[in-house]
């Protein structure tokens, strides 16, 4: 996005907002200070990992990494950084990591009433991968 100090007068992200339907936000700061649970939590999320809705992040301050499998099943890694959305498809096999920085602040969206269970790999049978694999041309 442009207006990266300012995030709701972005013109971009009012537009993918309303067109996707994103009617949830919210904001997590991943930091050893901020984060409870933080050990366990950089844990869960560098576990590779789907999830049965989109996962749409906006960076607004600090980076990170978002791994994504190609659909070669090798790793592809996407800096996250500020002013930065990104959105993984539902069914995608994925994990996050932090960098030498250790922080990121990211506004989170969903549709709907937010569901943030990660399903770990294996889980091919999951409705989401089964769809995501007919998105690709690989089912
Ligand atoms: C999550 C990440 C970070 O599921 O993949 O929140
Ligand atoms: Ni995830």
């Amino acid at each position: 996005i442009e207006n990266t100090d300012n995030p709701d007068k972005d013109d971009l992200l009012q537009k993918v907002r309303k067109e996707r339907g994103y009617s949830y936000e919210d904001q997590i700061t991943c930091s050893r200070e901020k984060l409870p649970n933080y050990d366990d939590k950089l844990k869960m999320f560098f576990t590779e990992h789907l999830h049965a809705d989109e996962e749409i992040r906006l960076c607004t301050d600090g980076s990170g990494y978002f791994d994504v499998r190609d659909n070669n099943d090798e790793w592809i890694r996407i800096e996250l950084a500020k002013g930065d959305l990104i959105i993984l498809p539902a069914g995608i096999y994925h994990r996050f990591t932090l960098d030498s920085k250790n922080y990121i602040e990211a506004r989170r969206y969903f549709v709907g009433e937010p569901v943030w269970t990660p399903h770990n790999r294996p889980n091919d049978d999951h409705d989401a991968r089964k769809s995501y694999l007919k998105s690709q041309g690989q089912a």
